[in-house]
């Protein structure tokens, strides 16, 4: 069963590769996107570790002067896909995003340094990314931590990946949508609308877009200058595990000075994040920095903090979240709690299941002890998988498929989930 299944996600892999880097899937999403090609490489590690350093080798060819890696590459044109590099209007030779995604390289670069097999490429390889990894790094507390509380920022919600999460509602109301330029979603040409975001959220994100670009990209002043600042636990808490795989990494390759600095923005991140935990409903919650507010909103942003190296203390009140979660959900663990009113079981980030997701906080609460709820997630996933295909995201009830089709991570961690649990057993 187990093979099959691989051999089954090794073609989904295959098809989506376009030789040095792979698309999330055709049409709806035809460039590169930063975490898709980070926790697809960790797949691609298992057939082929070359191409898997690649991957990541690809992205960071066009890190930013400042540090950022951008959320998008677009390494040809396809005019399937909106917003385009014409509205982004970076100003970059190949063009890119202005807003960046999940920094999850960091732990890709470990992981797929431990199971390569050509030690020598490998050290090579990894020694030549982890300077750029660290500048990385060092950007978010920069220029999304301006009053050093060592929590990042997210200015738009497309850098958390989380784009119509419940999350963002409350501080979509100050974004304007005047002086919106007229544009056409091709989005909903490719997926189900009522799987998408809203026309009214898809208005906001590009009132933002433009913004930005007004100020000329320069992430000096973008922190600031956004009326949307937010802090999410699951975002810190995938930068702050790659800061700790990335300390390792160094300390193994004798770069004690990258192991330093990393050491210490994860001391003082993890100390950060706990301000975020919310007693009232058991698991961490966003914080609104302009308005200085703790959110009390159940999503799973607060829930995939369990991939930080959090205190097992709070791993194990997370897996309790879960746990009890699944008294009224299918299949764990649901973008949002189906038991709160703006739960939507198939739109996007307002309830369905993503497997990246899943694969992040089991491989946390497993990595804390908790291996009964990380077994209970990947049971699900995988049994999700042979009930409804490789989709994008799947209803927590049904187990519906959701979004797009034959897509590239979802395929990976189907790898990544029965790898690791043969290397395990
Ligand atoms: C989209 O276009 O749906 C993406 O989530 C933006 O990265």
């Amino acid at each position: 069963m187990s093979e099959n299944l691989i051999s089954k996600a090794a073609e989904i892999l295959k098809l989506n590769d376009l030789g040095h880097y792979t698309v999330p899937t055709h049409g709806l999403y035809p460039f590169q996107w930063n975490w898709d090609s980070c926790l697809t490489a960790l797949a691609q590690v298992y057939f082929d570790e070359a191409r898997a350093w690649v991957e990541i080798e690809t992205l960071f060819a066009h890190q930013w002067d400042d540090g950022m890696v951008p959320h998008i590459i677009f390494h040809k044109m396809d005019d399937g896909y909106f917003p385009g590099p014409d509205v982004w209007s970076t100003g970059r030779d190949v063009p890119t995003s202005g807003i960046t995604q999940p920094p999850v390289a960091g732990f890709a670069i470990r992981q797929i340094f431990s199971r390569s097999k050509d030690r020598d490429a490998a050290s090579e390889r990894a020694r030549a990314l982890l300077p750029k990894v660290l500048k990385w790094h060092e950007w978010f507390y920069r220029c999304r931590d301006p009053r050093d509380s060592g929590l990042a920022a997210i200015i738009h919600p497309w850098e958390t990946g989380r784009d119509n999460s419940v999350d963002w509602d409350a501080p979509f109301e100050r974004v304007p949508t005047d002086g919106v330029l007229p544009f056409v979603r091709r989005d909903t040409q490719h997926a189900n609308p009522a799987h998408r975001p809203t026309q009214a959220q898809y208005e906001r994100y590009i009132w933002l877009v433009q913004k930005f670009r007004s100020l000329n990209w320069n992430n000096e002043l973008l922190h600031d200058a956004s009326p949307f600042q937010m802090v999410d636990p699951g975002f810190n808490a995938i930068l702050l595990r790659s800061i700790q795989e990335t300390a390792e990494l160094a300390e193994e390759l004798g770069e004690h000075d990258i192991a330093a600095a990393s050491k210490a923005q994860l001391e003082k991140g993890l100390a950060a994040l706990e301000t975020l935990w919310n007693d009232d409903i058991g698991q961490y919650t966003c914080y609104d920095r302009v308005m200085g507010e703790l959110s009390s909103i159940p999503s799973v942003g607060g829930i995939l903090a369990a991939f930080a190296p959090i205190k097992s203390e709070r791993a194990a009140q997370i897996a309790g979240r879960i746990s009890a979660m699944k008294d009224y959900s299918t299949y764990a663990v649901p973008s949002h709690d189906p038991k709160d009113a703006e739960y939507d079981g198939e739109r996007y980030w307002r309830g369905p299941v993503w497997l990246i997701v899943n694969y992040m906080i089991a491989n946390g609460l497993a990595r804390a002890g908790q291996s009964d709820v990380a077994n209970v997630i990947e049971n699900d996933s995988l049994t999700l998988i042979e009930k409804s295909g490789f989709a994008e995201y799947y209803d927590p009830i049904t187990g519906a498929p959701c979004g797009g089709g034959q897509f590239t991570w979802t395929a990976a961690m189907v790898i990544e989930f029965i790898k690791q649990s043969k290397a395990v057993a």
